[in-house]
């Protein structure tokens, strides 16, 4: 059976580009067509400059909200990644494989290194061998799929090479996984600055639509959103980046096999699209508004899940965690 692996980092509210870009394909297809396992990766929330109080209750509701998306513990493993102490054990083996250099070169550790820097504050440790700690969730599952945005291609990319060195190194220890990404929607833009990823710890939130946002405040947002200059509706990220976002979204939205050039024809006007837009984010967002509020009031639910999802997932990782040790020239506890 295809083992499937995925997480989500409680860095703030969850935004409408992690539901269309990740979380609707795990809803939709993965939990249904293998072993897959969901994990907030809260550890991840540390390599940035955080409140503590805050990470905690990011987590509890990304957890939440995964529920109310549609995840279902019956069909998949739903876990936060700091309950399975697989996860850094085997990151430290995988710092012992990786290089600096390859480090140096991810595009997310240059991006918010030089947004850090920018504004004073200092780079933790932590947000440079990130991605290594990404590679240990994905190595340790042994998984063969990892459904993300496009946002975390070249994290994935790295964790091949990371296990297919290891392997050559110290003989087989981990399946070579591969990325999946969503036919539309694998980088949302941001509504205001079309060139951007929608990104959820972003300061400036007019542009991000939030899973939780009210309908009108969804509506506000969608129709202030930047548009190009022109005013033919054409689906060009190159010269229409902003109607190009819209028109994704819009068919992600949509779903079944709405593509975004086809819709672009049935528009001929900016004001027509930000409207039909609206109000499909409203319609998908509305029944995961609606489960999230039932399930905030079943608090003791939510804990059941995400124990016994914790369990299930150290029952996994631990044989594949302790052979890398073994492989790797550790001396096994006696
Ligand atoms: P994170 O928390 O930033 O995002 C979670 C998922 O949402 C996708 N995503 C988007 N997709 C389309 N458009 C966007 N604007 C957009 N923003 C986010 C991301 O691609 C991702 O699939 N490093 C990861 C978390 C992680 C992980 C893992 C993922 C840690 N370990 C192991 C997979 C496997 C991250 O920061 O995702």
């Amino acid at each position: 059976m295809t083992r499937i692996f995925s997480g989500i980092k409680p860095t703030g509210h969850l935004t409408l580009g992690n539901y269309l870009g990740a979380v609707r394909q795990w809803v939709k297809t993965d939990q249904h067509r293998g072993d897959a396992l969901f994990c907030v990766v809260d550890l991840h929330a540390l390599t940035v400059d955080h409140d503590p109080a805050r990470v905690r209750r990011l987590s509890r509701q990304a957890a939440t909200l995964l529920l109310a998306a549609g995840l279902d513990p019956t069909c998949c493993t739903l876990f936060v990644q700091s309950h399975v102490a697989e996860h850094t054990r085997l990151a430290y083996l995988l710092e012992c494989t990786a290089t600096d250099g390859e480090m140096r070169r991810m595009i997310q550790y240059k991006e918010k290194a030089a947004r850090e820097r920018a504004t004073g504050g200092s780079v933790r440790l932590s947000l440079l061998t990130y991605p290594v700690l990404m590679a240990a969730d994905i190595l340790a599952y042994g998984a063969d799929e990892v459904p993300v945005g496009d946002d975390q291609a070249q994290h994935v990319e790295l964790t091949r090479d990371l296990a297919m060195r290891f392997n050559q190194r110290y003989g087989h220890a981990f399946t070579v996984p591969r990325a999946v990404l969503p036919d539309v929607a694998a980088r949302v833009m941001d509504l205001q600055d079309p060139l951007s990823k929608m990104g959820k710890s972003h300061a400036e939130t007019s542009g991000i639509v939030y899973l939780l946002d009210d309908a009108d405040v969804v509506r506000r947002k969608v129709m202030r959103a930047v548009t190009d200059s022109g005013s033919e509706v054409a689906y060009d990220r190159e010269t229409q980046p902003g109607v190009a976002n819209l028109l994704e979204i819009l068919a992600a939205c949509k779903g079944g096999d709405s593509k975004p050039d086809e819709l672009a024809a049935g528009y001929d006007s900016y004001g027509a699209l930000k409207k039909d837009t609206a109000e499909a984010v409203v319609e998908v967002l509305r029944p995961v508004r609606e489960r999230h509020a039932e399930l905030c009031a079943e608090p003791g639910y939510v804990d059941e899940v995400l124990r016994a999802g914790a369990e299930r997932a150290r029952g996994v990782a631990r044989p594949t965690v302790d052979g890398a040790y073994r492989a790797i020239g550790l001396l096994p506890p006696v």
